[in-house]
């Protein structure tokens, strides 16, 4: 009996805490993926322990595909047997791949889908980053309050769930406050973007917001700059990675945008700084908004599953949203009942090919 409980009590402190990691590595938003890891990878390296267990990461490519993204949630489940998911960061890629976790009642934590649907209704998805309604609302405050804009041509990229819902909550508080507003659509991976430009201008926008990805935002902005259009760019945090500005180049210079985090934008906590100084020391250069992102759901995850002091995957969940007051990267992280974080919104703007951090709006 004793050898059998010596056994048992080994084999249980074998026991490694699993956390499947679902991103797009490869295709058509890969630089997503590559800055949320850079993120979760250092705060693995910080804290690669919980109750004592070893925490074990094991990356899941979706390829930047919605169907691919269920499927990778599934092959973490069922083959990589984890404890819980930290991904994805496309809404639709979490909307697939998180029907999945709820299906197999898996706790999964996006570090960076702000698309309502991503929770709502859900038990077992949750996320660390603010969401949709008060993104669009910051969006078009900039855009009515500090910019004086009035007409606005919206550029919507159909395939996407973030980009459809930003659009319209852009379009609601921008309206409320006694703007026009008009749509051109568009879908992720075109290359021509002409047709709506000339349309829009003939509209009568003054300013374009494109609540889209990066390649596309960078695109639009060549080709609206070549057509002479050179009234203000909006867009959502989509734009946050450095290929809006390799591939847009002088194009997206004056570009706002709104987004999570900046290194220069001033969260005291001590994650923050030390989050801060080990991304600059392993990478040699300022981390994005989704770095930051990716480094506080690893440690919301494993906060969650060190307060459920099980590797039950409802007491974890359950643990998850009940976050309250958790001091990360990007601020003060609180998750409600409904799986939601209450943060602010950064507001950065893209001056001589670089991002600049311009203000803070915090929700009300
Ligand atoms: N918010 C975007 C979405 O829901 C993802 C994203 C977050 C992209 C942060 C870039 C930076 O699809």
């Amino acid at each position: 009996v004793l050898v059998l409980f010596i056994l048992l009590l080994s084999v249980l402190s074998l026991a490694t805490v699993k956390i499947g990691v679902v991103l797009p590595m490869t295709g058509g938003i890969a630089a997503f993926g590559r800055m949320v890891w850079e993120g979760v990878e250092i705060a693995h390296e910080l804290f690669p322990e919980v109750n004592g267990e070893p925490i074990e990461l094991t990356i899941f490519d979706n390829r930047s595909d919605k169907i691919e993204a269920a499927n990778a949630v599934r092959r973490a489940i069922e083959v990589g047997n984890v404890n819980a998911i930290l991904g994805e960061v496309a809404s639709s890629y979490s909307l697939s791949g998180g029907a999945v976790a709820e299906e197999k009642k898996t706790p999964m934590v996006s570090p960076a889908s702000t698309n309502p649907l991503v929770t709502s209704g859900k038990e077992y998805v949750s996320r660390v980053c603010f969401i949709d309604p008060f993104q669009g609302w910051a969006a078009a405050v900039l855009a009515h309050d500090k910019l004086g804009i009035r007409n606005v041509a919206i550029f919507m990229d159909v395939e996407q769930d973030y980009a459809v819902g930003l659009a319209n909550y852009f379009m609601e508080t921008f309206q409320g406050l006694g703007g026009h507003v008009f749509f051109e659509y568009y879908k992720s991976g075109d290359q021509d973007f002409t047709a709506q430009i000339s349309d829009a201008m003939m509209t009568g926008a003054e300013a374009f917001f494109i609540p889209g990805y990066y390649q596309e935002i960078a695109l639009i902005a060549i080709q609206a700059r070549q057509l002479g259009f050179f009234g203000p760019l909006i867009t959502g945090d989509g734009a946050d990675a450095p290929e809006t500005i390799t591939i847009g180049r002088e194009a997206v210079n004056g570009l706002y945008f709104t987004t999570h985090y900046h290194s220069d934008s001033p969260v005291f906590t001590e994650n923050a700084k030390l989050f801060l100084e080990k991304y600059r020391e392993k990478y040699g250069k300022n981390p994005a908004a989704l770095s930051a992102l990716g480094f506080d759901a690893y440690l919301v995850i494993r906060d969650a599953i060190a307060r459920a002091g099980s590797l039950d995957r409802d007491a974890i969940a359950q643990a998850i949203r009940r976050t309250k007051n958790f001091a990360g990267a990007t601020g003060i992280i609180n998750i409600d009942e409904n799986g939601n974080a209450i943060k602010s919104v950064a507001i950065v703007k893209i001056e001589d090919e670089q991002f600049k951090y311009d203000t803070t709006i915090n929700p009300q």
